[in-house]
């Protein structure tokens, strides 16, 4: 039997109950097709801050760092807004994506059937939707330097942020997208603004070449980020891969949510470059959404986004395909069969808690599995 390490980081507000289904899905996995999950838990975000001082300890990086796969809930909430800013639940999930050198962030946006009146938007636009995001996660304004507050001494203070790219970065995630766009319908559509930054310029020129060079046989598309949300909303079915930097993807993902009827369906997997030798890549499975503090503690949080995730963990870090497909069935028939969290909630459907939910879709597995 195989021993795959999962390390378990369910963080604040919504972060854990949804955690808690996925723990039942790894129970499902090990009991029907031995997967061998072992898993360990450790505190990130707020929850980390209040108990050891930092919303990440080193012994957590430590973990982090040895297992095969992390799973992350969310962090953050209003409890933590005084904290310094070095300190605050979010710099805890930044420090893993950089730490770990997590550059590709994917955010399949997925419309299933069953959802197509969930969505603020009208059927026919988002029937039948697949598209997948690609944002570049360890670049950028994130943690570009300045960054900072200055006093002027003026009674004026300056704020700062600074947004740099350099090649290597802008050329590994073009390569990314290209890979993932062969392995489904061949066009990638890059987003930035050359019209008013330096470095959306030279993102352009960079994936304009790595495409003639290393993809000429697939379809590379660019559009201004403003305009890019703007047709993601009007017609985003015309899209396949849309390839982008750190702060426009965080805001385009958010938007493609809605697509998907809410956010609280959108899962994302966090990945680092193969190990020269051994092939394994670091990795990191969260769902877009955060910790949700104005429904935490309720039962009312969708556990989808954060299932779907661990469906990518078993797909990118695993090789576990049938089983992967089984979880995004047992999701998928789930929906069809009318079990709604409160968030997706349709005329006729009914109602279920994050546990319902969660336990909808483990007997679904265990069916499709056993
Ligand atoms: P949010 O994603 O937490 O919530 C936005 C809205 O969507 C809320 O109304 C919430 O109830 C709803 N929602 C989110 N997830 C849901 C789910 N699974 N089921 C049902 N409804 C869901 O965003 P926010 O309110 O802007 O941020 C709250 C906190 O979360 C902030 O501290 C923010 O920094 C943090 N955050 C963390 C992450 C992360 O940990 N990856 C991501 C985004 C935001
Ligand atoms: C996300 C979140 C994070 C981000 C925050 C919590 C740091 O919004 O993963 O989308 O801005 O990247
Ligand atoms: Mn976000």
């Amino acid at each position: 039997m195989a021993s795959r390490k999962l390390l378990l980081l369910p963080g604040d507000g919504i972060g854990p109950e949804t955690m808690a289904e996925v723990e039942k899905l790894v129970t499902v996995l090990n009991e029907t097709v031995s997967a061998g999950f072992t898993t360990e838990k450790a505190l990130v975000g707020g929850s980390a801050y209040d108990a050891e001082g930092a919303p990440i300890s080193d012994a957590t990086m430590d973990l982090a760092m040895a297992c095969d796969a992390v799973l992350f809930g969310a962090v953050g909430g209003p409890k933590w807004d005084g904290v310094d800013y070095d300190k605050r639940p979010e710099a805890g999930l930044l420090r893993l994506r950089k730490d770990m050198e997590l550059f590709a962030n994917l955010r399949p946006a997925i419309c299933y059937p069953a959802l197509a009146d969930a969505s603020s938007l009208k059927r026919e636009i988002i029937e039948g939707l697949d598209i997948l995001i690609l944002r570049e996660l360890t670049g950028g304004v994130y943690f570009g330097e300045p960054k900072e507050i200055i006093d002027l001494g003026n009674g004026q203070k300056r704020a700062i942020d600074t947004q740099v790219y350099e090649t290597y970065e802008i050329e590994r995630i073009t390569r990314a997208a290209f890979e993932l766009a062969r392995t489904r319908r061949g066009k990638v559509t890059s987003m930035e603004k050359r019209n008013v930054m330096k470095s959306g310029l030279y993102w352009n020129e960079v994936v304009t070449r790595v495409h003639r060079e290393e993809f000429a046989d697939l379809t590379l598309e660019h559009e201004l980020a403003d305009a890019g949300g703007m047709k993601l909303v009007k017609n985003p079915k015309q899209f396949d891969v849309i390839l982008t930097d750190n702060l426009f993807g965080d805001m385009l993902s958010d938007i493609a949510a809605m697509l998907t009827g809410s956010l609280g369906m959108l899962p994302s997997a966090s990945l680092g470059a193969p190990d020269q030798t051994t092939g394994m890549r670091r990795a990191l499975y969260e769902p877009v959404h955060g910790s949700a503090p104005d429904i935490a503690g309720k039962g009312l949080a969708n556990p989808l986004a954060m299932i779907a995730s661990f469906a990518m963990g078993l797909r990118y870090s695993f090789e576990m395909i049938t089983e992967a497909d089984a979880l995004e069935a047992a999701i998928a028939e789930t929906l069809d069969a009318g079990i709604r969290t409160g968030d997706i909630m349709a005329p006729g459907a009914s109602q279920v808690n994050t546990s319902g939910m969660g336990d909808a879709v483990a007997e679904r597995l265990r069916a499709k599995l056993s």
